[in-house]
């Protein structure tokens, strides 16, 4: 048994356990779990690099915003592009999620994982083509978020052809900046998305006429990692407006979606207790009041489609230092995962904490706290390009090669954004639930990327 599952049994996700067996002499030698499975056992039985992710922590998670909304009628549409696994899709399915998604391919995952899902998925996203939308209204989603005045055409017209109704909520841009990377702020004028807030109600009424359409209600979507909830209240408010005006010009407008983007902290992490969890409640009961309170009193059903917030922090990808070189006075610390497996640093310039599977445990007592020792590094992958780094100028404890290391926080935009480039196998996927450990998608054979081609 370990110091932490006596201690602590029930701690979801990554935590440094302390082998109660492990030897007292010297010192004593912390190891990195997942839930309740020692992940350098899994690198071992598996290989790197290796995506691993809690189903415990998912399970809270989810837990966390039904919770947060239960005052309020609301249906939790998981953002499916955070991450696809299908055996992730299934046990948000079983836990009583819906889905948000942005392709046909999204659509057909969802309907893989519980094909009685189809009532609760919403359909976003500026470029849905023809076969998609026939596809999405011949599995009765739930409601299309619609985003321009063409995709309405397209979408009556799809929906005329297979003699039903769509439901529709229009996508609405409200103009609130949200402070995040520009690449994932969606509210801005500025941005594809959505039809401009003040354009609204004549589209509204261009739906009353079709046939095959039926207003249903409001969609809006400000970004994404956005750990501030003001910008989210603000749009609420603008929203809970267009609402009204909305019925009073005779819409049935019964859904309000209030789209995905809060943000989780990806800096120090890692925390040996359940305390992130709980910090984690509190934030989703804070963006929570944010949402609610504008739209209080209008009666509607709420939507949410967070990614990143459910899966986020309940994934790491692990991997093996192959080399440590020095150019000139740096230091490069070369794993074997790259910018192809996860490239949120190198696109993003995202921060991800970095800690071995292994570390002696700093003895802290009231007189002395002996502090690990450091050393400024980069940890770079075998990709051919200066981009390809995981952390630059970091102080991370002494490596060696042939230790193992966790990135943290990547089970969001993590395995959905990796590619093939390089010719470089996809890492495994493992889906812990506090023993137990499944591979959940096998590593990519180099046959595997040749198969399509001829
Ligand atoms: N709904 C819509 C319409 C979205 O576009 C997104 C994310 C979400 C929901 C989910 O947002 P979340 O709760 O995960 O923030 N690859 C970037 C993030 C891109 C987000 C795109 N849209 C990253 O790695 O940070």
């Amino acid at each position: 048994m370990t110091a932490r599952s006596k201690a602590n049994a029930h701690a979801p996700g990554f935590a440094y356990v302390q082998k109660t067996g492990s030897r007292s002499r010297g010192t004593p030698e912390l190891t990195l779990y997942c839930d309740e499975v020692d992940l350098s056992q899994l690198a071992k039985r598996y290989g790197t690099p290796l995506y691993v992710y809690s189903a415990t922590m998912i399970r809270e998670r989810l837990a966390s915003f039904q919770s947060a909304f239960r005052g309020v009628p609301h249906t939790i549409c998981y953002s499916v592009k955070a991450n696809s696994n299908l055996n992730i899709l299934r046990l948000l399915a079983k836990s009583g999620c819906g889905f948000d998604v942005v392709s046909g391919g999204e659509l057909d995952r969802v309907l893989a994982a519980d094909r009685r899902s189809a009532a609760r998925v919403v359909f976003s996203g500026v470029g849905k083509t023809r076969d998609e939308i026939t596809a999405a209204l011949k599995a009765k989603i739930l409601l299309f978020n619609v985003e321009s005045e063409s995709e309405l055409q397209v979408l009556a017209e799809c929906a005329a052809r297979l003699r039903s109704v769509a439901r529709v909520a229009l996508r609405v841009n409200p103009d609130v900046a949200a402070d995040t990377h520009p690449y994932i702020s969606t509210g801005l004028h500025a941005h594809k998305f959505g039809v401009p807030i003040g354009e609204a109600r004549r589209l509204y009424a261009k739906v009353a006429e079709a046939t095959h359409l039926k207003a249903a209600g409001v969609s809006v979507h400000i970004g994404s990692q956005i750990t501030d909830v003001a910008p989210f209240a603000e749009t609420m408010t603008r929203v809970a407006e267009l609402v009204r005006e909305l019925r009073n010009d005779g819409h049935a407008i019964d859904y309000v979606d209030a789209g995905g983007g809060l943000g989780i902290s990806y800096q120090k992490t890692l925390s040996a207790d359940a305390s992130s969890q709980i910090d984690f409640s509190e934030q989703v009961a804070a963006y929570a009041r944010a949402i609610i309170a504008p739209l209080r009193g209008l009666n509607v059903h709420l939507l949410l489609e967070p990614g990143r917030s459910i899966v986020g922090a309940a994934g790491a990808l692990i991997t093996s230092v192959i080399y440590r070189k020095a150019n000139g006075g740096k230091r490069f610390v070369i794993v074997d995962a790259a910018m192809n497996d996860l490239i949120r640093p190198a696109l993003y310039g995202a921060y991800h904490e970095i800690i071995p599977l292994k570390r002696p445990r700093v003895i802290e007592t009231q007189a002395s706290r002996t502090e690990a020792p450091r050393e400024t590094v980069d940890v770079v992958g075998p990709v051919c390009e200066t981009g390809d780094f995981f952390a630059r100028d970091r102080a991370l404890p002494p490596v060696k090669e042939g230790d193992l290391l966790a990135i943290l926080d990547a089970g969001a935009y993590g395995m959905v954004l990796s590619s093939n480039y390089n010719t470089r196998p996809r890492p495994a996927e493992i889906l812990v639930s506090g023993k137990s450990a499944k591979v959940i998608r096998r590593r990519d054979k180099v046959a595997d990327l040749m198969r399509a081609e001829r």
